[in-house]
């Protein structure tokens, strides 16, 4: 088998960025160097806190952790807990962590965990793209140690958080532009994509009939996170957006890519955030980014719920109950 992708792990946990750590955590492909956390769907703090709690979910409290950006690299932030609710991964219950986070800031363990890697290292973005934009501002030379930055954001289509612009990119286009114009790799995993990606009442139903905790707490995270869904854009199931970033990487089979220009509004009067995805070379620039276009979408639940069962069958003591 080939070598595990060592991977570093931006998030905003966040129901979506969850069921993407228990993906990273779970996958044999996937070496899983450090998590990093920003502002999004919730305060950092609301974030880190969940990303530890996520970890010692998944049996993975070793993953160091570092804090990252608290807003934007301009402007004020402007929070999922709409979505998220107030912890920004409300519904079922979960310990307080016992872990805590690395003194490093997010910047700084990136930095050390792509310098001391042997081999290039994929950066997965989840959230709003700020830490990957400052860690490329403050350290170009990085740019060499980095094989690809996989994020989830923006749309080849319309948006949700604004009618043109996709939460992810909404809440920091500048750090977005950043990492469309450093020559990263950047392959963007958008709603054109991850709205193909639906919690149905099936798939709730087979997280539900798990014989364990973690997929008991995962459906009651996709019960909260649809009932938002229903309320704000009258869908029948939630999009489950983050984990497509890990299972495009895990299983390269599952998602179909085209390269295109990319760029993102930073200025429009109401369309600030929106990317711009030249699929027909209307613009006559040459492509900047892979863009994902089409997921295999009963081999990404297969690939998602058979992680999650594996994971909570490798019972921890004193929560087989739980
Ligand atoms: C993105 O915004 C958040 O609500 C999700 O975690 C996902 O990263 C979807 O627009
Ligand atoms: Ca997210």
């Amino acid at each position: 088998m080939d070598r595990p992708i060592p991977v570093v792990l931006d998030c905003d946990p966040g129901h979506d960025d969850a069921i993407a750590i228990l993906l990273a955590v779970q996958s044999p492909r996937i070496d899983l160097r450090a998590v990093t956390t920003t502002f999004g769907n919730c305060a950092v703090e609301d974030a880190t806190r969940n990303a530890l709690r996520v970890l010692e979910l998944a049996g993975a409290p070793q993953v160091p952790v570092a804090v990252g950006a608290a807003g934007p690299l301009t402007g004020a932030a402007e929070l999922g807990n709409y979505v998220h609710g107030r912890s920004g991964l409300d519904g079922p219950d979960l310990p307080e962590p016992v872990t805590r986070p690395v003194t490093q800031s997010a910047v700084d363990l990136m930095g050390e965990v792509l310098t001391a890697a042997e081999e290039p290292v994929t950066l997965v973005a989840t959230g709003p793209i700020t830490n990957v934009a400052r860690l490329l501002q403050g350290a170009p030379g990085v740019r060499d140690r980095i094989r690809e930055v996989i994020f989830m954001g923006g749309s080849t289509e319309r948006g949700n958080h604004t009618p043109t612009a996709e939460f992810n990119a909404y809440s920091d286009p500048e750090a977005l532009e950043v990492v469309l114009e450093a020559g990263v790799r950047p392959r963007m995993v958008g709603l054109n994509l991850t709205h193909q990606a639906l919690a149905t009442a099936d798939v709730v139903d087979r997280l539900r009939a798990m014989d364990h905790r973690l997929g008991r707490v995962a459906a009651g995270w996709m019960g909260f996170f649809g009932s938002s869904y229903r309320q704000v854009w009258q869908f029948d199931s939630p999009p489950v957006h983050d984990p497509c970033t890990l299972a495009a990487l895990i299983d390269p089979h599952l998602v179909r890519w085209q390269e295109a220009f990319v760029a993102v509004e930073t200025a429009g009067r109401w369309t600030r955030g929106t990317t711009v995805v030249d699929l027909f070379g209307r613009l006559g620039r040459p492509a900047n980014a892979e863009v994902a276009m089409t997921l295999d979408v009963r081999g990404y639940w297969e690939l998602v719920l058979g992680s999650i069962d594996a994971l909570g069958r490798q019972e921890r003591p004193g929560e087989a109950s739980a």
